[in-house]
């Protein structure tokens, strides 16, 4: 058994080279701020989960209160004290192991953090070797014992030369912290209190302070946008894997863009370049190729190619076919082969949505309903001007302009322009010979 453990993820930071007015740990990743991730991992192992916040505080602590309840947030005097030692100021664990990660580490996983509190001794750091250790602080490692962490910023050009890098992760006892933490000067050439300072200065007072070396992919941090789509790709290979694990089918999965949040069941088709999006659950369905699905539900049905689900639409037992959008509606037991937007409407079993279906449910200030019952024959090239309600077993012409009310059962909804032939018209107009 380990010893419990308090984490503290640090999310203060500016993270000046996003280039972003958005602070960096807000960025997402498949869907999800990067900062939830690592709050993620950290959650599987301890219930006391401090995240350290000022820059963008109040936008932070709303995104992770979404997913999380009982983490404690912290606010760093940035102003003051700047820096990962600042932004360690104010923290009180629980617990006398502390592990500290970076929060722009969202690749970290709950097998990588265990791995540093198998170790007893009082510092336990997390190093990296790189082909390009550059933009990282580089471990300096003298007789097989690490004697301190420098800045990029701050290194010599043969310190720069190191290629074993500090990745950003620690394991410290309280006491370590409690010490150093206020000894910390922020005499350096970025002018902050750098949390790396605290080796050496454990180090010159005979602490003992293990390097652990981890694996890069889990360590990387992500500090551009480059370094962000490249997080991404792993994170969504990641979820590819999972869920194929799981049993779903996935044509050229590389291909198939996927969320955190979008969830399986049963036995599900996802063809190539379909984007599944949100909280979107897909159950025994069949998803072609490039249809788009946004915090969804779809139950025994088949959607696509080339088809737009967006927010809150339900479907069961349905086929929606090619150049279909459906919005904010509920389709059950309903054809909808082509080419028609669906939006706030409820339509019952049996139904067939023709080509062409317009629910007309805005008008310019307000959105409106559209019911359609069971067994409803919609012709192709349909209005329905909401607010509009249908009963069961109604036929629709083709080409109907549906005006706003109440229709009753069992009866035929037409409404067409007679039509005209003039006679003699094609040559008269294009001339003789045509
Ligand atoms: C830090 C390390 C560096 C290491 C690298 C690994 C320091 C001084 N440097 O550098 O040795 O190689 O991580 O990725 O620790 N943060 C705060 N408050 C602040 C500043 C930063 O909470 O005042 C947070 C950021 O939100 C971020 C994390 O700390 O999540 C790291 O900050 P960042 O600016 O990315 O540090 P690096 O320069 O990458
Ligand atoms: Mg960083």
């Amino acid at each position: 058994m380990l010893n419990p453990l308090s984490i503290v993820i640090l999310a203060a930071g500016k993270g000046s080279r996003m280039k972003s007015p958005k602070a960096k740990v807000l960025h997402e990743i498949c869907g999800r701020e990067m900062l939830y991730y690592s709050i993620k991992a950290a959650r599987e192992i301890t219930d006391d989960v401090i995240v350290v916040v000022a820059h963008q505080r109040d936008a932070v602590i709303a995104a992770m209160e979404r997913y999380f309840s009982d983490l404690t947030f912290i606010t760093q005097d940035a102003e003051n004290f700047p820096g990962t030692g600042g932004a360690m100021m104010g923290v009180k664990p629980k617990y006398d192991d502390v592990l500290v990660l970076n929060g722009d580490m969202p690749l970290i996983e709950r097998t990588a953090i265990e791995k540093f509190l198998a170790n007893p001794a009082d510092i336990v750091m997390s190093v990296i070797s790189l082909e390009n250790p550059s933009g990282y602080g580089r471990v300096v490692i003298e007789n097989d014992r690490v004697q301190r962490i420098v800045e990029e910023k701050d290194a010599s050009a043969s310190e720069k030369a190191i290629h074993t890098v500090n990745a950003g992760v620690y394991a410290f006892k309280h006491h370590v912290l409690q010490t150093y933490i206020p000894q910390l000067s922020n005499a350096n050439a970025q002018g902050e209190y750098y949390l790396t300072d605290v080796i050496e200065m454990g180090r010159n007072d005979g602490l003992s302070i293990s390097p652990l070396f981890v694996e890069e992919v889990e360590f990387k941090g992500v500090n551009s946008k480059n370094d962000l789509a490249n997080a991404e790709m792993i994170m969504m290979d990641r979820l590819r894997r999972l869920w194929m694990d799981a049993g779903v089918i996935m044509q050229l999965p590389e291909t198939i863009y996927l969320e955190e949040g979008v969830k399986f069941e049963g036995e599900c088709v996802i063809e190539n370049g379909v984007r599944l999006c949100g909280n979107t659950l897909i159950v025994n369905s069949h998803i072609k190729a490039h249809s788009v699905i946004e915090d969804s539900t779809i139950t025994n049905s088949d959607v696509g190619p080339l088809a737009h689900l967006r927010p809150l639409s339900v479907l069961e037992d349905t086929h929606v076919g090619n150049f279909v959008e459906v919005k904010k509606s509920t389709l059950k037991g309903v054809k909808a082969g082509h080419l028609s937007y669906l939006g706030d409407a409820t339509i019952g079993e049996g139904s067939n949505i023709g080509a062409g279906t317009i629910t007309c449910n805005y008008d310019g200030v307000k959105k409106y309903q559209t019911i359609i019952g069971k067994n409803v024959f919609v012709g192709s090239d349909t209005q329905l001007v909401a607010p509009v309600e249908i009963a069961d077993n109604v036929m629709i012409a083709a080409g109907t302009t549906v005006t706003a009310g109440k229709y009753e059962s069992d009866i035929l909804i037409l409404s067409r322009t007679p039509i005209r032939k003039v006679a003699g018209f094609f040559t008269k107009f294009f001339g003789k010979g045509k």
